[in-house]
């Protein structure tokens, strides 16, 4: 791992959508590291609501005024990609006890694949650690308020899904 040169961690996820939870989680590691790549698998999901541009678009609309986030999408292995963009570290976020059983293994397989990345792990705030796209997505499907649970421009994208007949 360089010693030398900026700190630059990736955050990667699905990010379908966009939860306050992430952002929450963003910020922090916008604080902490000289650049954080948010990075959106492409490909997960069988069936996402939003595509990778789509999801790329909003993230980048939310955080425009911070400078040292980037937006990006990316294929294969995590660890490859996270060489390739000159990161020495990948943020993920821990929700409750029951993340850290998958995140434990993620980030031993991790560690195994790409010995020089180290996986650092950050609380989002305690209003957002029920808060998860999958849930967002329910709820807004079912007709719930999701208000300060993901960022307005979020909302607005649902909005237009609906309108669309797509939730
Ligand atoms: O938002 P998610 O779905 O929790 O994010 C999961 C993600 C993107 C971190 C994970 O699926 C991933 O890293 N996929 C890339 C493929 C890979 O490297 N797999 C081995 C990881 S141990």
């Amino acid at each position: 791992m360089s010693m030398t040169g900026p700190r630059i961690a990736v955050f990667p996820g699905s990010f379908d959508p966009l939860t306050n939870g992430h952002v929450d989680i963003i910020l922090r590691g916008a604080r902490l590291f000289d650049r954080i790549v948010v990075a959106i698998l492409q490909n997960a999901e069988k069936r996402p609501l939003f595509t990778p541009e789509e999801r790329a678009e909003t993230i980048q609309e939310v955080f425009r005024e911070y400078p040292n986030v980037d937006v990006e999408s990316f294929d294969g292995l995590l660890v490859d990609y996270a060489l390739r963009r000159r990161a020495s570290v990948i943020v993920r976020g821990l929700r409750a006890v029951s993340d850290f059983e998958f995140e434990l293994q993620m980030a031993l397989m991790n560690r195994r694949l790409g010995p020089e990345i180290e996986t650092v792990f950050m609380m989002p705030a305690e209003q957002y650690t029920y808060v998860s796209s999958r849930l967002i997505k329910e709820v807004f499907a079912l007709g719930g308020p999701i208000a300060g649970l993901v960022p307005e421009v979020v909302e607005l994208r649902l909005r237009e899904k609906r309108e669309q007949n797509k939730v």
